[in-house]
C-alpha cells in the first residue's frame, strides 16, 4: 500500500538518479552483514557506513564487504546520519538501520515513489500493508503518542513519526539545515521537511526483529528528548537556525561601536599576535571588524581592510586610518594576485561556505602568497560557548552570541580543506587563552605541552602553491 503525499506530485526528470543508502552503526557486528547482504544490489549505487567507533567487528565485517565505514567524527545516531549526508552523492538519500529491523526489500518501494517525484518518502510500519514484528506494547504506545502529537503540534497527517527508513533528496536536504545528534534526529529531519514543504509520501513497510545486538534506545529517556524537539521546533522554531551571511552583517552592524567593550581584549591580542608576525607585503585583512588585529602590524602603508558589515568598516577607518572595503569574504572585489598576505581572524564561522573563501583567497593571492587563518578551536570553544551562556542568563556576560558554523573549527578539517584548495600548510598550532592574562611565557610552556589541545584558537598559515 502506498499513500501518497500532502502536497501535489510532480513528476521528476526521468534519467536515472544515484541511489546512496546511508547506514549509522554502533557494534552492529552481529547485523550489519546480512544486511548488506540483503541490499537490492539493482537499486543502490552506493552504500555509506558510518561507523561509531564500534568496539566489536563492525567495520571489520563492513569492509569484507568492500564498503568504506566511515568512522563517525560527530556524536550520536543523528550525527552519524549527518555525517552520511555530507558524504553522499547519490541524488536520492536512503537513511535505515543496520539491526536488521528494516527490510531492505523496501528501498526498492521507497525509490520508485522517489523517482514519480517525491522529495521525501518515509516507510511506515502502521499505515495499510504495513507490519511489525518488533513492537512492545511500550513501543507501541510511544510510537502512537508521538505520531499523534507531531500531527497535532505540526499540522501533518503522518501515520509513523519515529520509524526513520527514509528516502530524501539531495536538492530537499540542502534546505534542511539539520542539528541534532540523538534519536530526536527523527521528529527533527521529518519535521523539518514538512515545514519545507518537501513532496512527501510514505510506504508501507515490514519491521523485522533485529537480528542481533542490542537496541541503544531508552525508551523513557529518548522518549524525553524527542518530545523535547517535538515541541521546540513548534515553539522555539530558530533556536538551531543558522545565522546566514546578511544576519551576520545585521548583528555586527548593531555592535560595531561597542565592539571592542564587548569582545575579550586578551584573546584578541592573543591571536592578532599570532598573526600579525607573519604578514608581510601588500596585505588584506576579510572581517576586519573594528580593527583590533590590523591595528598591530608594524607597517599599515599597504594594508587593505575589508567587511561584510558597513558600520564595522567606519569604525575601522576611523581607528587605522586606512580606507575600508565593505564587501563579502565569500566575493571580493579584488583582482587576481593583488596581495602577498590575506588574513581572516575569527571570520570563517561566520561564513554561508568558508570553501568559497579560500578559493577567494587563493585567487586574489600572489604566488606563494601567505593565507593566515585564526578560527576558535571546536571542543574549548563549545565549551566557552556553555559558560557564556549561562553567565548571559545570570546577567553577568556581555558576549553577544555563540559561535555557529564550526565546520573547519578542528585543525586536521581545515588543514585539509586548504589543502584542497592547493595551500601548503606550513604551520597550524593551537593558541592557548588562560582565564587571566597571567605572562607569554607560561602561555608558551602550555602551547608546547599536550595542553595545547586545550587552547582556544587555531592558527594556520598556508601558502599559496602553483602548479
Ligand atoms: C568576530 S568578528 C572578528 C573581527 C576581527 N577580525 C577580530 O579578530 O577581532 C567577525 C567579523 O567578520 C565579519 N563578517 C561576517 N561575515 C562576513 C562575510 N561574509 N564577509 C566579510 N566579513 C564578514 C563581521 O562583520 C565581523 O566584523
Amino acid at each position: 500500500m502506498m499513500k501518497r503525499g500532502i502536497a501535489s506530485k510532480g513528476r521528476m526528470s526521468s534519467k536515472e538518479m544515484k541511489i546512496s543508502v546511508i547506514i549509522p552503526t554502533l557494534n552492529e557486528g552481529d547485523c550489519i552483514g546480512q544486511l548488506l547482504e540483503e541490499l537490492p544490489q539493482d537499486a543502490v549505487d552506493e552504500v555509506i557506513i558510518v561507523d561509531g567507533n564500534s568496539i566489536d567487528n563492525t567495520r571489520e565485517v563492513v569492509q569484507s564487504f568492500g564498503y568504506n565505514a566511515y568512522l563517525q567524527k560527530s556524536r550520536g545516531y543523528g550525527g552519524a546520519l549527518r555525517e552520511g549526508c555530507e558524504i553522499a552523492t547519490g541524488d536520492i538519500i536512503i537513511m535505515m538501520d543496520a539491526d536488521g529491523s528494516h527490510n531492505p526489500a523496501d528501498i526498492t518501494k521507497i525509490v520508485e515513489m522517489m523517482k514519480e517525484g517525491y522529495e521525501y518518502v518515509m516507510a511506515s510500519r502502521y499505515l495499510q500493508g504495513g507490519k511489525t514484528e518488533d513492537d512492545t506494547w511500550i513501543r507501541f504506545t510511544g510510537n502512537m503518542l508521538f505520531t499523534w502529537l507531531t500531527n497535532i503540534v505540526h499540522g501533518m497527517r503522518v501515520t509513523d513519526s519515529l520509524y526513520l527508513f527514509t528516502g530524501i533528496t539531495k536538492d530537499g536536504l540542502k534546505r534542511l539545515d539539520l542539528r541534532c545528534d540523538g534519536f530526536e534526529f527523527c521528529p527533527e529531519i521529518l519535521i523539518k521537511a514538512h515545514k519545507a514543504g518537501l513532496r512527501f509520501a510514505e510506504v508501507s513497510a515490514m519491521e523485522r526483529k533485529r537480528f542481533g545486538g542490542k537496541s541503544k534506545v531508552n525508551a523513557f529517556f529518548h522518549g524525553l528528548k524527542i518530545l523535547k524537539e517535538i515541541l521546540r521546533l513548534r515553539f522555539q522554531p530558530d533556536i538551531y537556525k543558522k545565522p546566514r551571511n546578511q544576519d551576520f552583517k545585521k548583528i555586527f552592524d548593531g555592535i560595531a561601536e561597542n565592539y571592542d567593550a564587548v569582545s575579550n581584549v586578551y584573546s584578541r591580542r592573543r591571536r592578532g599576535e599570532a598573526l600579525v608576525k607573519w604578514a608581510k607585503g601588500d596585505i588584506l585583512e576579510v572581517g576586519a571588524g573594528s580593527g583590533a588585529v590590523a591595528m598591530m602590524l608594524p607597517n599599515r602603508s599597504r594594508l587593505v581592510v575589508s567587511d561584510i558589515s558597513e558600520e564595522m568598516c567606519r569604525v575601522a577607518e576611523k581607528k587605522l586610518g586606512v580606507k575600508a572595503v565593505c564587501c563579502d569574504a565569500q566575493d571580493l572585489p579584488f583582482k587576481n594576485n593583488s596581495f602577498d598576505t590575506v588574513i581572516a581572524s575569527e571570520v570563517i564561522y561566520c561564513l554561508d561556505s568558508p570553501e568559497k573563501f579560500v578559493s577567494e583567497a587563493y585567487r586574489v593571492l600572489r604566488p606563494q602568497g601567505t593565507l593566515l587563518i585564526s578560527c576558535a578551536n571546536h571542543n574549548v570553544a563549545r565549551f566557552y560557548d556553555g559558560l557564556r551562556r549561562l553567565m548571559r542568563k545570570m546577567g553577568i556576560s556581555r558576549m553577544y552570541f555563540d559561535d555557529r558554523n564550526r565546520k573547519f573549527s578542528e585543525l586536521g578539517q581545515l588543514t585539509s580543506m586548504l589543502q584542497q584548495h592547493n595551500f601548503e600548510v606550513r604551520e597550524g598550532k593551537r593558541i592557548m587563552v588562560l582565564p587571566a592574562p597571567i605572562g607569554k611565557w607560561l602561555d608558551n610552556v602550555f602551547e608546547k605541552s599536550p595542553l595545547n589541545h586545550l587552547g582556544l584558537f587555531i592558527i594556520v598559515r598556508a601558502t599559496k602553491n602553483v602548479r
